[in-house]
């Protein structure tokens, strides 16, 4: 292992966009730490190395920074990519199951942070990735704790970068549309959202065309790139949008409609009255 190559820590490797971008950080010569909730395999004889973190557990969360750091002795990059999706109602979702979606997207970021930023100070460098998605820009009906969760971590970003800014470490958003990755299969719906729920056509309706626009968006190699792309920029943007024309249209749309039409637009994409 090379004591010049940079190191990077990306959450949630086990599959889509993490696996993807620990792959291309490695080929890349950076040094790769990804993170498992399960049992991680054994130690590849090349590519990232996988170690065991689930990002709600705080000593989880210390335990994997520490070595990560104890191993190469620093920590130049931090992408917060572990996440989960919950669909449903809003009035359908428990507290429970809310909390769940925000415990993983928002405040597993959170904590991430709060792990390597010690260490990027001392360094006087860094650079955090957190993966946004545009239902971090646009609510999206049905989807309403998954998106309070990326409009959070919108402006989470918006102000550690501001915060830390002048200890050398850059803070960017990448905001996917939606793609192909294991989090279709993985989406979890509020336990009140089937039969017996005042919304269930509605929902059903609007999840299908989620997971429709999902299942037909199936190259994730240009958010890899945007990824890349900002932990490798020498002075990175905040935001990296990236999606299909017509979902990035629907975002442009929301700055240029009265609110009503947009609210019109939004619905009959998902195909809801
Ligand atoms: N796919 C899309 O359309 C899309 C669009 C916009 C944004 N995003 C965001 O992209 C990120 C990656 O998701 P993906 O689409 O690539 O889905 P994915 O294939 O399901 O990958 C999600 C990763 O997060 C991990 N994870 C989930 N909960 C975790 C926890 N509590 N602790 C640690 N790791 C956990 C999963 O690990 P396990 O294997 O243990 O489940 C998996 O490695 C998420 O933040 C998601 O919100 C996705």
């Amino acid at each position: 292992m090379s004591a010049t190559a940079p190191v990077a820590l990306v959450t949630g490797a086990t599959s889509g966009f993490g696996q993807a971008i620990a792959a291309g950080l490695h080929g890349r010569g950076w040094i790769v730490y990804g993170t498992s909730r399960g049992l991680p395999p054994e130690p590849a004889a090349a590519g990232p190395r996988m170690i065991p973190m689930d990002v709600t557990a705080d000593e989880a969360v210390a335990a994997g920074v520490a070595r990560v750091l104890r191993e190469t002795g620093r920590l130049d990059a931090l992408v917060n990519n572990a996440g989960c999706g919950w669909a449903g109602a809003l009035e359908d979702t428990s507290l429970d199951e809310a909390r769940a979606q925000l415990d993983t997207n928002f405040f597993g970021a959170h904590r991430l942070c709060r792990a390597v930023l010690p260490a990027m100070r001392a360094q006087g460098r860094g650079r955090i990735v957190n993966i946004g998605s545009l239902a971090g820009i646009v609510g999206v009906p049905f989807q309403g704790f998954y998106c309070a969760s990326k409009f959070a971590l919108e402006a989470y970003t918006e102000a550690l970068r501001m915060e830390v800014k002048p200890f050398g470490i850059h803070v960017s958003l990448v905001e996917p549309g939606d793609f192909a990755t294991g989090i279709t299969a993985k989406r979890r719906m509020a336990a009140a959202s089937g039969a017996g729920s005042a919304y269930l056509p509605r929902c059903s309706t609007a999840v299908a065309r989620m997971i429709a626009d999902e299942n037909g968006n199936t190259d994730i190699t240009p958010v890899v790139r945007k990824v890349i792309g900002a932990l490798e920029a020498r002075a990175p943007r905040l935001r990296y949008p990236v999606a299909l024309p017509s979902q990035r249209l629907l975002v442009a749309l929301r700055q240029l409609l009265p609110q009503p039409w947009f609210e019109s637009l939004v619905m009959s994409y998902y195909r809801i009255r």
